[in-house]
Order: structure tokens, then sequence, then C-alpha cells
């Protein structure tokens, strides 16, 4: 028996909060690099008041050419504990350029050398199922054999299924064979790790994720999914001979099947989320005029703890002595 020890995803939310607050100010604007700019700036400092010795291992940047909290960069007092660290200020920064459903702002933490450190990898083929089906689905399997079982598992008919799947030309075959199976499909333009979420989460109608999408955001689910339950499987799938030559020189094996454990291999992982744009996961940032809501996820792996927290921000107080205006 131990003592509870402090939760570490209680300060997180406040970072994810902060880049939701600053970020959803470009909801719309079609300036997705302002918005995620906007996050990083405000990420960036709230991190640095944390006391943790922080090691970005899954930062912005490369494959977006994005302003950074870049792979390697210390974050943190240094006084604290030594952790792993994985940022997305603003997970979908189309969906908030445009103003579309689902645009996050996200944050997980694992014990330090515990976080899966993808390298080159940009992308990787992603099959996530809630809890009841874990140990279940197999990422060498046809699409229709994963649909089965995972139905199965949830005492569902295929036809009852929904799978969440990027609207993307790669996804076209995979697309044709759920429908084929006679699944029923949600097609997102962006935003998988909220996908992700999704699936796991018994509350959503959301009941698989299927397809390729990030390798930082599959790390970033995977944190997630330590506490909520439910299983990731991966396969790094590069889109150019460029990303397989380079996954390759870095000693990547593609015929690997990474799974939860593999992305990060320990429980006592910290995860928040903040809605910024809204959505039936997540609502979004909305300004009142004298202040703000945000709506944020709270995860602990350790415990599996699940808090959905709630917060009133009032100008009045805040813009007093915030170096970030909101
Ligand atoms: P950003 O937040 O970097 O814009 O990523 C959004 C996203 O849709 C992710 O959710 C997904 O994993 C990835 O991009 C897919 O990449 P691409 O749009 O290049 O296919």
């Amino acid at each position: 028996m131990e003592a509870p020890q402090r939760n570490l995803a209680m300060d997180l939310v406040r970072v994810t909060e902060a880049a939701a607050l600053a970020s959803a100010r470009w909801l719309g604007k079609g300036a997705k690099n302002e918005g995620d700019g906007a996050a990083v700036d405000a990420m960036r400092l709230s991190f640095n008041t944390l006391d943790i010795d922080g090691r970005i291992v899954i930062g912005e940047g490369e494959k977006d050419e994005a302003p950074m909290l870049y792979n390697g960069e210390r974050i943190g007092t240094g006084r604290g504990a030594a952790v792993d660290v994985a940022v997305d200020p603003v997970e979908g920064t189309n969906l908030l350029a445009y103003g579309r459903p689902n645009a996050i702002a996200v944050v997980g933490l694992a014990p330090a050398g515990t976080m899966f450190n993808p390298g080159p990898s940009y992308y990787m083929k992603k099959l996530v199922v809630p809890a009841a089906a874990k140990g279940m689905v197999d990422m060498n399997a046809p699409v229709a054999h994963n649909l089965e079982v995972t139905a199965k598992a949830l005492g569902k008919k295929v036809e009852d299924l929904v799978v969440f799947v990027l609207d993307k030309p790669r996804h076209k075959d995979l697309i044709t064979q759920i429908r084929a199976a006679g699944a029923r499909i949600q097609l997102h333009t962006d935003g998988d790790v909220a996908g992700a979420l999704m699936a796991v989460d018994p509350s959503s109608n959301v009941d698989m994720m299927f397809g390729t999408g990030g390798t930082p955001e599959g790390v970033l689910a995977a944190c997630a999914i330590k506490a909520l339950g439910g299983e990731i499987l991966a396969q790094f799938d590069p889109q150019s001979e460029d990303e397989r030559k380079n996954v390759l020189d870095f000693g990547l094996d593609l015929t690997q099947i990474l799974t939860t454990d593999t992305l990060v291999c320990d429980d006592n992982v910290f995860f928040a989320a903040t809605g910024i744009s809204g959505g039936t996961f997540l609502g979004g940032v909305s300004y009142s005029g004298t202040g703000a809501t945000t709506h944020s996820l709270v995860l602990r792996g350790k415990t599996g703890t699940i808090r959905r927290i709630t917060s009133t921000h009032q100008w009045d107080k805040l813009m007093r002595f915030s170096s970030i205006k909101y």
C-alpha cells in the first residue's frame, strides 16, 4: 500500500487549458500557423511553471514545419520527476483554422525513458479498439475479421459498428472494405487523437478507429489509452520514399506491430486534453465577454482515474497578471 502521490495530470490540465484558451481565438480564421503558434507560446509558458524535469519526446515541428516545442527540448523547472513529454498544442490545426469539430490541445507525460521515440517516422497505420476487444484484433488480419471480432466483443452486429476513419485518399481501399463488411463510418478530415479517444470511450458513438495517421499522434493516443483502457495497434506506414528510407536508416522495422505498451512502456502515465473547437467528445472554448469556459479530460494511468473538468476563467482577475493575453 502507498500514500496517494501527486497526480501530475492535475497540473497538465492547466497547460492544455492555456493552449486552448489562446488558440481558440483563431477558430475559423484560416490561419493554422497563427493558431498553432498561439497555443505553443501559451503551452511553453505554462509548462515552465511545473516542477518537472521534462524532455520533449513527441514535439511540434518537423512534418508540418510548425512553430516548435521541439523534440529534445527541456521543459519544466528541472526540479521534479524526470519525465518524457508528448505535446500537441493544437491537434488538428486545420480543424481549428476551418472551424471544424474536434481540434484539441493535448499533453502526455510518462517516466523518463518510457515513451517511444518515433525518430523520422511521420506516419503509422493504427487500429484502436475499446477494452472489450483488447487482445482480439490482429493488424495483419483482413479488415472484415477485425470488424467481426470487435462487434462480437461489444455484443453488437457488424452493421451496428461506427468506425472512425481519416478522410484521406490513402484510405480508399480501407473505406471500401469497411463498407463491404457492412459497418458504418465516420469520416473526419483530421484529428485521429480525438478519434482514438472516442474509439476507447464506451460513452461515445464511435466503436473503433482504423487507418494511417501521424506517428506522434499514435504515441499521444497511447498515453490516454493506458488510463482509459482499450488497445492501440500500430505499424509504421511511410508515405514517401524519403520517409521510408529514413525510417529504415533509423533502425525501425516496417513489419513490427507496436502495441500500447510498446508506445508507452510504463503505467505511470499522465494525460490531459482540452477542447478547442468543440465537438461531441470535448466541448470547445466559449468566450463570454468577461471570461471563458473550457472542457478537459484528465487521466492518470496508474490509478485509471478519469476526470472531466469544466473550468470557468475570469478575465478581470486573470488579465491582471497573466503574461498571455487571452
Ligand atoms: P496536425 O494537428 O499536425 O494538423 O495533425 C492533424 C492530423 O489530422 C492528425 O490527427 C493525424 O494523425 C495527421 O494529421 C494525419 O496527417 P495527414 O493530414 O498528413 O494525413
